[in-house]
């Protein structure tokens, strides 16, 4: 058996986000069509999970602000929902918990979306006074910012696949869309900095293993050049305004190459996939932090995790995933801390409620919380700062 041991002061948790945990969230576009109703009631009851946070020995928390409740009416701030945040924040700060916060996780306020949501040219200017007035309430209760989480998933699933709002599928429209996100990330970063000079602000982007299905010349190019516009155009264009990389790692792709236009295959080398079919593939995450070292930022996993209902593979997908951090980190790549996807089950937009990624169990019914055995695993983790293989 060996015992590898994390850098000192590394971070530990795990990560939520506002309409997937909190419930109640009505004033938003995924609410018409995919309403999460009560979800697990987080906003309620935050003391109840952070004390669970703080029983499985997490130092750090992930939560996102929900933009339709800070800012439910254009340029009309909800001083009691900032507040709410707040306590949230200075909760887990009382027990020793660094906190982690999205300003934009997927959803948009109703009256964002009558303006044409994402594509609308006023949105660096409608995120940035959110961000700033964020900062201004929060100030250093945000340990880390992060001003928008996957900007390639969510162009993905909204303008390609058409399977989040506003459900336009439309190749022009994706494109317009991945060429704003540098500025609106940069409008959010240098509000959040003008009112907090010293705050640590970066974004959570989904970076995938990818690798070419045919071993041929031709196929190998095309998938080179795929993997930058997945994974690195953006970060390219954004980079002298992050200051820290937040990896959000489940995905390998082997990438297939197909007529005039690219078919991706995620293709089960070992086998084993979790409870929606997504490939386990520890290892990818090695070759992705490895490339994200020449960035030479801090690097934070803001999520990594798995839909397994059972709790069957959940503890093996932890240690394997670590295991490959460690590896990475021992040759040379700055990971200063690992948030598990996520603390609780929770509403996983466009399949619902049945998706079941929590360390800890939901009861949608009774919203009673069991712990999972590898939640307890976990903590053993997080409390001496190593794992044992
Ligand atoms: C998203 C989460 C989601 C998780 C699991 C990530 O891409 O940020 O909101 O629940 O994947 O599918």
């Amino acid at each position: 058996m060996a015992t590898l041991k994390f850098p000192e002061g590394f971070l530990w948790g795990a990560s939520v986000s506002s309409y997937q945990v909190e419930g109640g969230i009505e004033q938003c576009d995924w609410s018409k069509e995919f309403p999460a109703g009560k979800a697990c009631d987080y906003y309620n009851n935050y003391e109840k999970f952070f004390n669970l946070a703080q029983e499985l020995n997490h130092n750090t928390h992930r939560l996102s602000l929900e933009w339709s409740r800070v800012e439910p009416r254009e340029g009309e701030f909800d001083e009691q929902a900032l507040l709410t945040y707040k306590y949230m924040l200075q909760y887990l700060h009382r027990r020793k918990i660094k906190t982690f916060v999205t300003l934009w996780h997927f959803t948009l306020p109703l009256w964002m979306e009558a303006k044409g949501g994402w594509l609308s040219p006023e949105m660096p200017q409608c995120l940035a006074r959110y961000a700033k007035k964020c900062a201004e309430v929060l100030g250093d209760e945000a340990d880390f910012w992060i001003t928008i989480n996957e900007p390639m998933i969510y162009t993905t699933m909204a303008y390609v696949l058409g399977e989040f709002p506003p459900r336009e599928k439309s190749a022009w429209r994706a494109m317009c869309l991945v060429k704003s996100f540098p500025r609106v990330h940069g409008a959010m970063y240098d509000a959040i900095k003008e009112v907090l000079p010293q705050a640590q602000v970066g974004w959570s982007e989904n970076y995938s293993y990818i690798e070419s299905y045919d071993k041929n010349f031709l196929a190998r190019t095309l998938t080179r050049i795929w993997d930058y516009i997945r994974n690195g155009w953006l970060l390219d264009r954004t980079k002298d305004k992050q200051d820290f990389l937040g990896v959000n790692y489940y995905f390998h792709d082997r990438v297939k190459f197909k007529f005039r236009y690219p078919y991706i295959f995620v293709q089960n080398v070992n086998k084993q996939v979790s409870d929606i079919g997504t490939e386990i593939y520890p290892k990818g995450l090695y070759y992705v932090l490895k490339k994200l070292s020449k960035y030479n930022k801090p690097i934070y996993i803001t999520e990594n995790g798995i839909a397994d209902a059972e709790d069957k593979k959940r503890t093996r997908f932890i240690k394997d995933h670590l295991f490959w951090t460690h590896k990475a980190i021992g040759q040379g790549a700055d990971v200063r801390g690992y948030l598990h996807w996520s603390l609780v089950d929770n509403f996983e937009w466009q399949n619902g409620f049945s998706p079941r990624f929590g360390l800890v169990k939901m009861d949608y019914e009774t919203l009673t919380t069991t712990v999972r055995g590898s939640a307890q695993i976990y903590a053993q983790i997080c409390s001496t700062n190593q794992l044992e293989m």
